[in-house]
This record gives structure tokens, sequence and C-alpha cells, in this order.
């Protein structure tokens, strides 16, 4: 059986040109979303990913502030920056790059963003109306895996989806919001007694644990929708996801690519979430 890719890109390309179409409606009435990039320090992986975030801002015509600090800027000094944006009512949203050097908190600068501007979802009264079912702002990378199944028109209601991993950032907040759409949720970790057996019950597979490769064609079943977080470097300099693709995309009746899958979509739905926030100010 061939899959039908769940092509990432494609879609985050539509997203994103609907969002700029809404922008340009918003900037008729003197509307202009505006999103606060922070990133400390100097990590390589971090600049590239907050480059990618400033030009899709740019393509669709949200405005991004930029705040760049050396990695010796200070708790406080980030504390401030982020109370000075949370009063500043041009900003709609606020992101700052994580991981923040091990002298800065990362949870004491997420809890100071105010839960209105934060864009990330990361806020603990963010991740809480999430778990309640109150709106709020939905962390990006699950948000985008729930548009891009139902942009495929997957089926979610009453479906048995299983995840592997359990983060904040991935793991938890996908097992919530497929729970929102009625799914039958199991959430797998490192502990799970029989991974391999819960995993071929699923009939939507979602993998987030960060390991290359590691979920092969014994942990499916025929027909699985197979939607791959991951995405590891190999020694080569090639990226991988957490799905060993060769062998699970013959078995599977959807799968996303790596790169090209939930990557992009992560990014669409950042931009989703600032263009939000403008409109509900
Ligand atoms: N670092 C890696 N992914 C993310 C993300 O989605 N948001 C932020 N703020 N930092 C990250």
């Amino acid at each position: 059986m061939n899959p039908m890719i769940l092509d990432g890109k494609a879609t985050s390309k539509k997203i994103k040109d609907e969002l700029k179409e809404k922008v340009s409606m918003l900037a008729q009435k003197g509307i202009v979303p505006t999103l606060a990039v922070v990133i400390v320090g100097d990590d390589p992986a971090s600049h590239v990913y907050v480059r990618n975030k400033k030009r899709a801002c740019e393509y669709i015509g949200i405005k991004s502030l930029s705040y760049e600090l050396t990695s010796q800027a200070s708790e406080d000094d980030v504390l401030s920056l982020v109370e000075e944006l949370n009063s500043n009512p041009d900003v709609n949203g606020i992101l700052v790059q994580l991981p923040l050097p091990s002298h800065i908190s990362e949870e004491k600068v997420i809890m100071t963003i105010d839960p209105k501007k934060d864009v990330d979802g990361f806020h603990p009264i963010s991740v809480g109306n999430l778990s309640i079912g109150n709106p709020g702002f939905v962390s990006c990378t699950p948000y985008g895996i729930i548009e891009l199944l139902k942009r495929y028109d997957i089926p979610i209601s009453g479906k048995k989806c299983v995840i592997v991993g359990r983060s904040n950032i991935v793991g938890k907040p996908i097992a919530m919001l497929l729970l929102r759409e009625h799914g039958t949720v199991t959430l797998c970790h490192s502990r799970t007694a029989d991974l391999k057996k819960e995993c071929r019950e699923a009939d939507i597979l979602i993998a987030a644990i960060g390991r290359p490769k590691m979920i092969t064609d014994e942990y499916v079943k025929e027909g699985v929708v197979v939607v791959d977080v991951g995405i590891n470097r190999l020694e080569d300099n090639s990226l991988c996801g957490d799905v060993d693709y060769e062998k699970v995309a013959p078995l599977a009746s959807y799968i996303t690519p790596v790169p090209g899958g939930v990557g992009p979509m992560t990014i669409a739905m950042l931009m989703t979430n600032v263009v939000e926030s403008a409109e509900v100010k």
C-alpha cells in the first residue's frame, strides 16, 4: 500500500496565505499583528528557528520585534524585558526562544509572560485552559498536528490515538487535543510495559520520543495514520524522524515525512496564534 503523504510544507504555505489575507483585512482597521521575539545567547539551532519564525512573519505581514540578548544577560534582564513587552499595547505575542542559558529559570520566564500574549502556549494558565477545554493559546506543535489531520479530513472521533512521549511541549498537550476531538487516547512513555503492543492498537500513532527511527514496522498495524514529530540529525548530517519511514510507510494509510511534515506546521500555528491574539485584543 502506498500511503498518502501528510504534506506539512504545502499545508503550512496554505495556512500562511490564509493568514496573509486576514492580516491585510486587519490592516484596513489599522491593526498590525506584532510578535516580539526574544533570544538569549548564541545557540546556533535557536538562531535558525528564530530566523525562520521572523521570515514567516514577514511573509504574512506580521510585524516582528527582535530582542537579542547575550548569554551574559541576567535572569532579571530577561524578566524585565518580558514585563516591558507585557505592558506594551502594540505587542500581541511574546516568544522567548528556548532553551535559555542555565543561569536563567525557564519556568520563571514563562510564568512572567502575560497569558494573553502567550502565543507559544507554554504558560501554566494556557496549559490549564487546554486541559479543561477553555479557550486559550495551544502550543504550536500539537496544534499543528491536529490542524494537519483536520485538513486531510482524517477522523479523530472514536479512534484509538496512541502517543509515544510525554513531554510538556508535545506529548501531554497533544493528548489533551486528541481527547478534545473525541479520540480515545493512550499516552505511552519509557516505562510503558509493552510499547509495541500499545502502538499496534493505534489508528493514529504520534511519535514524539526524540530517538531516530525507533518506530519500526513491528510497532504498527496496517492502515495506521502516522505522525512523526521527531527531528533527529544523523552522523551524516541528514535529518530523520522517530519513525523508520522506509519500514513503516508501506503499512500506513497516511504518514508525515521528516522534514516537511510536522515542522513547518509548528511555525504556521505560531503565526495563527499571533493573528488571533491581534484579532481578539
Ligand atoms: N525551542 C524549541 N522549540 C520551541 C518552541 O516551540 N518555542 C520556543 N519558544 N522555543 C522553542
